[in-house]
C-alpha cells in the first residue's frame, strides 16, 4: 500500500510518527526530519529512507544505521540544474538583472545613461569554490566558458579535484582573493556558520557570495549586516537558515538576490530525482543493495 503526502507543508513530528509507523520504505522529502523518535515509530518494518535530494542533514544517519535502517539520498541526477542554477545566480547578481527588474516595476527607470546600473563582468574575474564536490565541479566548468579562473578550498584541507587550471588553496586565501565566493559544502555540524561575519569583513569589497547549498553554512544575520555595511558587494541566495523565513534585514536590501531554493527545481531533475529514490526502494525491498546509500564517513588519514 501506497501513504501519499502531497509535499506542500512540513509534517509535525508527530505527523511523521504517525505515518512512518508500519510503513517498509518510506520516500523523504528535505523538508521531513528523521531523528530517532522516527525511527524508532517505524520500527520494525521500516527498512529504508530514501531521501528525495542529494543533501541529507535533516536525517539522523547514525540514528538511522544504529537501527539498520538505509538510508539513500539522489546525488548526480541533479548536478547540472543546480550549478546551471548557480551560474544563473552569478550572472544576475554581477549583471544587476533583477535589481533592474525591480526598478522598472516600480517605475524607476529614467532611460539609457553610459554609467547607468554598472554591472561587472565575468571574464578575468576569480571563482573560489568552496566544496569540489559534484556540483562544485560543474559550476568551475561553466564558468571556465565565461572567462572566470577557479580556485578551490576545502574546509578540512581534502582535496577532491585534481584539474589542471584550477587552483587550490587555503580557506583563507580564497576568501581574501575571490570576486565570486560560491559555497557547496554539505551542512554538517562542522559547515555550520561556515561562513561568518569575521569571514565576511575577509572578503573583497567588490566580491559577491552565492549559497545554493543550505543556509545554516552561512551566519544570515552577518550576512545582512555585511550586505547592509558594503562590507561586500552583493549575494545571491537560493537556501535560509530558516526556510521559508528569509531574515527580514536581507528583504530591504538592492544587493542581494533572494531564490526560493530552487537549485534542483527542474521538472526533468525533479523526475530524476523522484525515480531514483523509487527505484533505490523497489531495489531494497527486492532484497538487493541501493543504488545510493549514505555509508557512514569513514575517518580520513
Ligand atoms: C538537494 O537535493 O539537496 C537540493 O537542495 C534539493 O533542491
Amino acid at each position: 500500500m501506497i501513504d501519499l503526502h502531497d509535499g506542500h507543508g512540513d509534517l509535525s513530528p508527530d505527523e511523521l510518527r504517525t505515518r512512518v509507523a508500519g510503513a517498509d520504505a518510506v520516500m523523504a522529502l528535505l523538508t521531513n526530519r528523521f531523528d530517532a523518535s522516527v525511527f524508532d515509530a517505524g520500527a520494525p518494518t521500516l527498512k529504508i529512507v530514501a531521501n528525495v535530494a542529494v543533501g541529507y542533514d535533516n536525517i539522523d544517519i547514525a540514528a538511522a544505521h544504529a537501527r539498520g535502517i538505509i538510508v539513500t539520498n539522489t546525488p548526480d541526477v541533479l548536478t547540472d540544474a543546480t550549478a546551471d542554477l548557480t551560474l544563473g545566480l552569478i550572472l544576475d547578481i554581477m549583471r544587476r538583472l533583477t535589481e533592474g527588474d525591480r526598478l522598472i516595476r516600480r517605475d524607476g527607470w529614467r532611460g539609457w545613461a553610459f554609467d547607468f546600473m554598472l554591472g561587472r563582468d565575468l571574464r578575468g574575474k576569480q571563482l573560489g569554490i568552496i566544496g569540489a564536490g559534484r556540483i562544485g565541479r560543474a559550476v568551475a566548468a561553466r564558468a571556465r566558458a565565461f572567462g572566470m579562473s577557479i580556485a578551490y578550498a576545502a574546509r578540512d584541507g581534502h582535496r577532491t579535484a585534481d584539474e589542471p587550471d584550477a587552483r587550490w588553496m587555503s580557506f583563507d586565501e580564497l576568501l581574501v582573493s575571490s570576486d565570486v565566493v560560491s559555497l557547496h559544502v554539505p551542512l554538517t555540524p562542522a559547515t555550520r556558520h561556515l561562513i561568518t561575519q569575521k569571514d565576511l569583513v575577509r572578503m573583497k569589497r567588490s566580491a559577491v557570495l552565492v549559497n545554493t547549498t543550505r543556509g545554516p553554512v552561512v551566519d544570515e544575520a552577518a550576512l545582512a549586516w555585511a550586505l547592509r555595511e558594503h562590507r561586500i558587494a552583493g549575494a545571491a541566495l537560493d537556501v535560509f537558515e530558516r526556510e521559508p523565513v528569509v531574515h527580514p534585514d536581507l528583504i530591504p536590501l538592492e544587493n542581494v538576490l533572494l531564490v526560493p531554493h530552487l537549485g534542483s527545481a527542474t521538472v526533468e531533475t525533479r523526475t530524476a530525482m523522484a525515480d531514483l529514490a523509487a527505484r533505490n526502494i523497489l531495489a531494497v525491498l527486492a532484497g538487493q543493495p541501493p543504488l545510493t546509500p549514505i555509508v557512514p564517513a569513514a575517518p580520513r588519514d
